[in-house]
């Protein structure tokens, strides 16, 4: 099933609604945490902090619109409140790992080095990924007269991807060859938690 056609479901639902803004809130807030845990106390850069405190503030926003869907839903994180929770989980986590293995295999990198290269490189691959679904979401909301509204995000999505490229120019001279190989990593994650959230929605 394509990502609009479970999305316009999605909104038309009021409760699924709340739990699909919530686990969204969710993802943006382990992105959030991830690059917060990734950050060295010393060298960490404005462009580093600026980008943490976005996401951080895309978790609380998302949280925010969930007040629209309903009074009351979804107060915090506990499984019965996401949609495709073990998926919506396993999705940044697995990401994580299988970049973090690409790196020592390939790159033969470790510590704080692994760190800041699995930072960028899952970091891109994330706002590449931003940049396709929070429009895909938002074309379906405004399609449903809904009252929720995502644009705020998606304008500091396109800055970070911009942001992400720049960081990974100065970090290697292969960094497309890098990027691809996680792209096809994340896609693969990304069906699967697609697949799962399609297969809850018509459970
Ligand atoms: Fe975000
Ligand atoms: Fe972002």
């Amino acid at each position: 099933m394509e990502l609009n056609k479970i999305l316009s479901t999605i909104i038309a639902d009021n409760e699924l609604h709340s739990r699909w803004l919530n686990t969204l809130s969710l993802m943006e807030n382990t992105g959030a945490r991830k690059i917060s845990a990734s950050e060295d106390p010393t060298t960490v850069t404005y462009i580093i902090l600026k980008h943490a405190a976005e996401e951080h503030r895309h978790a609380f926003y998302l949280k925010k619109q969930l007040e629209k869907t309903g009074i009351g839903l979804c107060p915090t994180y506990a499984t019965e409140y996401l949609l495709a929770p073990g998926y919506s989980k396993y999705y940044l986590n697995q990401l994580d790992i299988d970049v973090c293995r690409y790196l020592k295999a390939e790159l033969n990198l470790n510590g704080k080095e692994l760190r800041f290269a699995a930072y960028l490189l899952v970091t891109y691959a994330i706002e590449v990924r931003a940049d396709e679904l929070y429009p895909v979401y938002q074309d379906a909301l405004d399609d449903a007269g809904s009252k929720v509204n995502v644009k705020s995000i998606i304008l500091e999505e396109e800055g970070h991807l911009e942001e992400m490229i720049n960081q990974l120019k100065q970090f290697s001279p292969d960094w497309e060859l890098h990027a691809k190989q996680v792209v096809k990593f994340e896609s693969l994650l990304f069906d699967k938690w697609v697949h799962a959230l399609n297969k809850e929605i018509n459970a």
